[in-house]
């Protein structure tokens, strides 16, 4: 009998996966993953976790770890239902409902989460939510299983297409700018590597500062913004260009998608 398994081996599963092994929450071998193609593969060279194409191999474990997309999640949990006995069922899909997962599996012992990628790193931000059946002893390993690599908050389910927007979808946000400033950077001539490294870094110490409670975000940004000094010429032209409209329309297209997959729009 496994303790945990994964249905479904993709990049947010392998994050997940990863964090656990790493940290030996977990020996590999009381984990397995289940995927039709070759994501397993990749998922097991990274983690060493034992993989099959049989989801029905997934279903002897005390935690189901669902990590499929949105799209197939009821089709596959319909599937998995003849064999629901009493499994912890986590999902990580976007947008499905504690309702429809219920309905769907048959139990009401399922987790809604909102995992994101930098859990492969430790420093995820994960945020559940559960139903009625999931006892304190299954929360209780949900926090071991999730904690190891980041930091897990339950919060009110309708919450969750909020925290999706921020969290789940953010890292690719902030990929999005340290891509587009060091560009800027190579624009004005300076070598790639010098540039995408200063732009990482950057976004490191910044995010490391806030992080140390260093102050607001207003009040180091207030720090840094001499006036009419470079910074101050910079916060200027954003502010110009409706720089947190921007932001604030891409949040909300994020939110309101999730708010569609919830609705079942595929
Ligand atoms: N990526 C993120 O940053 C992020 C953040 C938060 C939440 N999520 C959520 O995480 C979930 C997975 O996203 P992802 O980015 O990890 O996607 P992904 O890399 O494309 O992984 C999807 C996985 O689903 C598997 N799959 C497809 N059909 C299946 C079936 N019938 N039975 C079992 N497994 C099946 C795929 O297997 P094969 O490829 O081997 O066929 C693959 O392993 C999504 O629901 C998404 O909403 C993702």
């Amino acid at each position: 009998m496994k303790q945990l398994s994964f249905i479904g081996t993709g990049k947010m599963a392998s994050a997940i996966a990863k964090g656990i092994c790493q940290n030996s929450v977990l020996d590999c071998d009381k984990i397995i993953g289940t995927s039709p193609g070759a994501s397993k593969d990749i998922f097991h060279n990274l983690t060493q976790i034992p993989v099959s194409s049989d989801n029905s191999d997934a279903m002897n474990s005390h935690m189901v770890i669902l990590g499929f997309k949105p799209q197939v999640a009821e089709q596959i949990c319909r599937s998995l239902r003849p064999m629901v006995k009493e499994q912890h069922f986590v999902s990580i899909c976007a947008g499905i409902t504690l309702d429809d997962l219920q309905e769907w599996l048959g139990t009401d012992k399922v987790t809604r989460t909102m995992p994101n990628t930098p859990l492969c790193v430790s420093k995820g931000a994960v945020a559940y939510c559960s139903s009625a059946g999931v006892n304190q002893e299954e929360t209780a390993l949900l926090h071991k299983y999730f904690e190891c690599s980041g930091i897990l908050a339950r919060v009110d389910e309708g919450d969750m297409n909020t925290i999706t927007a921020l969290s789940g979808s953010g890292p690719a946000y902030i990929f999005e700018m340290v891509d587009a400033l060091a560009q800027s950077a190579k624009n004005n001539g300076l070598a790639d590597d010098v540039a995408l490294q200063f732009s990482i870094q950057t976004f490191l110490g910044a995010a490391q500062m806030l992080s140390n409670k260093l102050g607001s975000p207003e009040e180091l940004r207030n720090a840094v913004t001499s006036p009419n000094g470079t910074t101050y010429a910079a916060l200027e032209n954003f502010k110009h260009n409706n720089l947190r409209e921007v932001l604030s329309q891409g949040f909300q297209a994020a939110k309101d998608r999730g708010d569609e997959l919830s609705r079942g729009i595929k």
